[in-house]
């Protein structure tokens, strides 16, 4: 609706995970690269945790837009199924053909191709989001096929990604195993004052907002009070700011906009 007002070509401030919007934050960006270390370095599993909204997701897809050739990735969205299809899922991904359907039989495909793949030169890294939803089987299924290994390396790396609860369910005892397993983790703090400026005028600026429409440093002050810099509330916030200033016809967010938007997004 007011997309037309500021001359925007995009919603900017949409909360779905659209890679096409990412900033590359130095918090992304350190997250980034643990992750890559982690895939390319072979490490098994790899854990990365934040709190919701903290841009854990879109981090992935970016991840799985720039991966090269050479690993082949799966990509498990909501993985609250059984053991069984977690390993559909997986295979189903990755293109293996499934022949028949039962535990065993879609663990050896999935060994065969990771084998084929790794005579190749080829690696292969799952990610798996939303895995605090991961029930302790499932997890101890995790574990069983990051030991699908040769002697010298790990042929499958695994991105457990989650809210800080997976952090919890990995200090249970009958866990133990799959926690001492993982080789690298990684925890995303939100953004700070500084970055979270930039971060919406990133965002402004893909939707192709003109120079004319300005968050005042107050707007920004008040959007860092109210979301702490977590973008997916930041971004709740500021499309009710865009709302506000095109009913009042201004292309300056100040202060006011933002705290009236606080008190109708937020229920503040
Ligand atoms: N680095 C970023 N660049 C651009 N948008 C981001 C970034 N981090 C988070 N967001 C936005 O914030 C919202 C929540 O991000 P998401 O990846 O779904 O978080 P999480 O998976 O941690 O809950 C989405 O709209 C996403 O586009
Ligand atoms: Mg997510």
């Amino acid at each position: 609706m007011y997309k037309a007002f500021y001359g925007l070509t995009e919603n900017a401030f949409n909360i779905t995970s659209d890679p096409a919007f990412y900033f590359e934050s130095s918090r992304h960006k350190e997250a980034y690269s643990h992750l890559l270390y982690g895939i390319k370095g072979r490490k098994g599993i790899i854990c990365l945790t934040g709190e919701v909204g903290t841009g854990k997701t879109i981090l992935c897809r970016m991840l799985l837009n720039k991966m090269d050739q050479a690993v082949k990735t799966a990509f498990i969205l909501n993985p609250s199924f059984s053991q069984i299809q977690l390993l559909q899922l997986i295979t189903k991904d990755l293109g293996i053909p499934a022949k028949k359907n039962n535990k065993l039989d879609l663990i050896t495909s999935l060994n065969d191709f990771l084998i084929d793949q790794n005579g190749q030169g080829h690696n292969v890294a799952v990610i798996i989001d939303e895995a605090q939803n991961l029930n302790t089987h499932q997890l101890e299924q995790i574990r069983l096929l990051s030991n699908l290994e040769t002697e010298k390396e790990k042929l499958l790396q695994i991105i457990l990604v989650g809210q800080p609860e997976l952090l919890e369910k990995l200090q249970k005892p009958s866990l133990r195993q799959l926690n001492s397993r993982i080789g690298v983790r990684y925890h995303m703090q939100p953004l700070d004052k500084n970055e979270l400026h930039e971060y919406i005028e990133h965002r402004l600026a893909i939707a192709g907002a003109p120079k004319k429409l300005l968050f005042t440093d107050g707007a920004i002050e008040r959007i860092y009070h109210f979301s702490k810099g977590t973008p997916r509330i930041v971004n709740i916030l500021c499309e009710h700011a865009l709302l506000a200033g095109f009913v009042n016809e201004t292309f300056t967010i100040d202060e006011e906009i933002i705290k009236s938007a606080a008190r109708e997004a937020l229920a503040l």
